[in-house]
């Protein structure tokens, strides 16, 4: 990210606002030149930098590249710094996509300033979706121009898109490209390319020297063709061959192209199928249908009125909502699932087509649209997998969808606890330890087999990731069919991360899957197995990194993304993402549970949105996603290293979020000093949590504001909207929908803030420092200790194992319903302390759910501690589902608890520790 660094091609965190910043200061410089303040050796070191990486990017392209270094070598300010702004602006406005082909500039016949338009091109050719084609070649540099001029030749009136051909001569200057330039969709690799770049990339060598990539025999095509599948897997690949393509077709690492060639040949084949590639991601199934039924005259004697919109623009009252939307909605509106529609509940057309390209790009074997948010994706996923009487082990900080999963199958959940981070009112994630330690529990317990999931949240509302690879592989040692439900509702984005994929739910499968196949695998295993013997103690398995055995694992992975919360799609637009050996025996379960869950009129319009999301995300998610990530450490790095912000306000870095013992390959932050994509990579393979660099906790008590009231202030005052607040914090979030304008409007917001408390604590004297002093105290250091889940009451154990804290939920919840079996106390009141200390229990009757944290503090059944009792004290937020503070907190009676007790709990039946050393 530093500067001194920039002829370096490895620096992949420096995304489309560095590369603009490089070109701003070209032009800064230029004017210097061209006004007398600054000299051309300036001007030149500055081009000379930006050269190196500007290889990677179609436009400006190598004949206006050379004619920006001919200006310079002539000594010509006027002339460089007028090419230098038009490419600038060109690239700021994207107007170049439009243009396509002006790369031919240099070809003017008078010699003259190059032409950035050239007038037939970018007329017949405007509106057309732009994108880049990397070809690596063997040919010597010197003949890339006409190698360009050659593709650019292939274009026809008739294409449906028009791309510039980018062109590499080495494997390390293709990785670099596929890394660096978020416009490439296609790849071409001529055999004969160099292994590596005329450039500097110590950073990278250091990688590949590891990736046994040392000499050029290394660098053939399909080697290539890998890495580049590896960290882009949406591009489409192309091999041409001068030899033995059918051998090279047969080969397994083939799998990753999409064609091989023979021969140079056939260039109009390979400019057809690089087009026919992108449109096959363009293809939107559903939304391209819906266009087409909008379009089409359609009478409807069928219910949804507003469909077509008559009644809307014909009336006086409700015109304005029509104007508002547009006729578009209206037409787009039906209920027919016919008609070139189709039925998202038994999706056979175009619903199924787009469902099915969504998996492709999700890495999936299907996925399913749900138009009810990830709370209902949620939901079906447990409903559909988990029957009464299975154990789930769940994070008790999940999303209440998942334990409302759980009273709807009544499957019992055994709840595991996330690292507290008090200070901050925060919890994070659940460490491997825990979880192993449930299913060992389980198993000692000889309950393990109805052991059926783990149901975990990727990332944390926080940030905070799991090393879902280790996870899943640890767990799977334990229990070779263990089912994983990976909440993503936030994460859907990182799947079009290099970085951040291996860390989805679907990156990792496809990972296992891959190291399923590697015969070392099953070695590895029996050797670990040699080395562990034949009963190795609970204490040994725990601290031992856990290899499954190949052979007997049974993958079974399911996650969940809101859509909306990360892509393009309309709110409440979900997905749920199936990798499942095994699904052909759920199927029937999971169209149940579309069946209980979708509605039967759910809207096209939400549909098509997914549809498209998943497009977009195919096209350019590479690209918008390392947006985000850029904005993001824009933001930490601005915020933090501002003098007058940084005085009240920082964001915490993954040092801060991630506590030591859970970084083990020695991570600090993604912008301490000298921390490249090298460490982050390392972090993101080794570590038990990694940060998300999107989710930025912004700590505000430090300025005397708590979460809430300052999530308030940002709102109604500056027009900004955050994400949660904790007691002393708030959360920001980057997405791919940020500009660097967004973040300019945030640093002044926050230098002003800053600057009035600064102000007023200079012109308020020492009372005013106490004051502040006082509250910043109260806000970060009295925070209430954050209550674990304590258990569930006997009445609900029926059948519960002695080592596990699993407890039928759907029990308590119903216990509700008897209103008769209910009582109320008051929080205050004195009672509910009496009770705590003597008994008889109190047991909650429903979830309570305050607003922040988010989490259920109490659960239907569970018995109520005195820690959560001081926890809801001390809370001090308005919302909080399930508790009415007229009222009082909703307890099952002790007679109703002993009728359940009495039917639900065999005699003999071990009792919960805790209940037991009570009586
Ligand atoms: C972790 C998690 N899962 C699921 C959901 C529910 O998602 P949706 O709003 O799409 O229903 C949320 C919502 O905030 C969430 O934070």
């Amino acid at each position: 990210m530093s500067k001194s660094a920039q002829h370096r091609i490895d620096q992949f965190f420096n995304g489309p606002g560095a590369r603009a910043d490089n070109w701003r200061d070209l032009v800064g410089a230029a004017k210097a030149w061209a006004s007398g303040s600054g000299d051309r050796a300036t001007y030149e070191a500055l081009l000379n930098d930006l050269t190196v990486t500007e290889e990677f990017h179609g436009y400006p392209g190598l004949q206006l590249m050379a004619a920006l270094k001919e200006s310079a070598a002539s000594g010509d300010a006027g002339t460089s710094l007028a090419l230098a702004m038009r490419i600038t602006n060109a690239l700021m406005t994207r107007s170049f996509r439009q243009h396509a082909g002006d790369s031919s500039a240099g070809e003017n016949a008078d010699g003259g300033m190059p032409e950035l338009v050239p007038s037939t091109i970018a007329r017949s050719e405007a509106h057309r979706p732009y994108f880049e084609t990397l070809i690596v070649t063997g040919v010597s540099a010197a003949s890339w121009q006409s190698l360009a001029t050659e593709w650019r030749k292939l274009r026809r009136p008739l294409d449906a898109f028009v791309y510039e051909p980018v062109i590499v001569g080495s494997l390390e200057d293709a990785f670099c490209a596929a890394m660096l330039n978020p416009n490439i969709a296609a790849v071409v690799i001529n055999e004969g390319f160099a292994l590596r770049s005329r450039h500097d990339a110590p950073v990278l060598r250091a990688i590949t020297a590891g990736a046994n990539l040392r000499d050029e025999s290394d660098a053939s095509a399909l080697r290539l063709a890998q890495i580049i599948k590896r960290v882009r897997p949406e591009l489409d690949i192309y091999v041409m061959s001068n030899r033995d393509v059918e051998e090279m077709a047969g080969n397994p690492e083939a799998n990753v192209v999409r064609r091989i060639f023979y021969s140079i040949e056939e260039l109009l084949e390979l400019h057809l199928s690089i087009l026919e590639g992108i449109q096959d991601r363009y293809d939107t199934p559903f939304f391209d249908n819906l266009k087409k039924y909008a379009q089409r005259p359609i009478g409807t004697f069928h219910a949804l009125p507003i469909a077509r919109g008559k009644s809307v623009f014909r009336s006086d009252w409700i015109r304005d909502m029509g104007e508002f939307y547009g006729p578009n909605l209206f037409l787009a509106e039906s209920s027919a699932t016919t008609g070139g529609l189709d039925s998202l509940l038994e999706p056979t057309g175009n619903i199924k087509k787009a469902q099915d390209k969504a998996a492709r790009a999700l890495g999936a074997d299907r996925v399913f649209f749900v138009t009810n948010g990830t709370s209902t994706s949620n939901k079906m996923a447990v409903q559909a997998l988990l029957a009464p009487g299975d154990i789930a082990i769940v994070d008790r900080n999940c999303h209440k969808s998942h334990h409302y999963g759980m009273v709807l199958s009544g499957a019992q959940p055994l709840y595991v606890e996330a690292f507290p981070m008090t200070e901050y009112s925060m919890y994070g994630a659940v460490p491997l330890k825990t979880i192993k330690q449930a299913l060992l529990g389980a198993k000692a317990d000889g309950r393990l087999s109805r052991v059926k999931m783990l149901d975990l949240t990727n990332c944390t509302f926080d940030g905070h990731i799991y090393n879902t690879r280790r996870v899943m592989e640890e767990c799977l040692a334990i229990k070779p069919d263990l089912i994983f439900l990976w909440d993503e509702a936030w994460f859907g984005f990182a799947r079009f991360s290099p970085f951040l994929r291996k860390r989805t739910a679907m990156g990792a499968a496809n990972d296992i899957e891959a190291w399923m196949r590697d015969p070392k695998s099953v070695a590895a295993y029996e050797k670990q197995q040699t080395e562990l013997g034949k009963n190795p103690s609970d204490e040994v398995l725990l601290k031992t990194r856990l290899i499954p055995d190949p052979r007997q694992i049974k993958l079974r992975v399911y996650q969940t993304n809101s859509t909306h919360k990360s892509m393009s799609a309309i709110r409440q637009g979900s997905m749920l993402s199936v990798k499942d050996v095994d699904f052909h025996t759920v199927e029937a379960q999971f169209k149940e549970a579309v069946f209980t869950h979708a509605s039967t009129s759910p809207n096209q319009q939400l549909i098509a949105s997914l549809d498209v999301s998943r497009r977009q995300m195919e096209l350019e998610g590479f690209g918008l996603v390392a947006n985000a990530m850029e904005v993001a450490f824009a933001i930490r790095q601005a915020v933090n290293n501002n003098p007058m912000i940084s005085r009240y306000f920082r964001i915490l870095g993954a040092d801060a979020m991630v506590p030591q013992q859970y970084r083990q390959s020695g991570f600090t932050d993604y912008l301490t000093a000298g921390v490249n994509w090298a460490a982050v990579l390392k972090s993101l393979d080794d570590d038990d949590f990694c940060l998300d660099p999107t989710r930025m906790t912004l700590v505000c008590g430090t300025a005397g504001f708590d979460g809430t009231q300052f999530k308030g202030i940002l709102a109604n005052e500056y027009g900004i909207q955050v994400n949660k607040t904790s007691r002393n914090s708030v959360l920001l979030q980057s997405n791919i929908n940020n500009t660097r304008s967004d973040i300019a409007h945030l640093v002044r917001v926050l230098a002003e803030i800053a600057g009035e408390v600064d102000r007023g604590l200079k012109q308020g004297g020492e009372n005013a420092r106490k004051t502040f002093e006082a509250r910043v105290k109260s806000l970060m250091k009295d925070v209430p200790d954050l209550p674990n889940f304590s258990h569930f009451h006997d009445a609900f154990r029926g059948d519960a194992g002695s080592k596990t804290n699993e407890g039928n939920i759907r029990g308590g919840f119903f216990a509700a319903y008897d209103a008769a079996g209910c009582e109320y106390i008051r929080l205050a009141d004195a009672e509910i302390d009496k009770r705590i200390k003597n008994g008889p229990d109190l047991v909650s009757a429903n979830f309570v759910i305050p607003y922040p944290p988010g989490f259920p503090i109490m659960v239907p059944g569970q018995v109520i501690t005195q820690e959560t009792i001081d926890f809801m004290r001390k809370l001090d937020v308005k919302e909080i589902h399930g508790y009415d503070a007229k009222e009082g907190l909703k307890l099952v009676k002790q007679e109703a608890l002993a009728k359940i007790g009495g039917a639900g709990r065999p005699s003999g039946a071990p009792k919960h520790k805790a209940a037991a050393a009570k009586s």
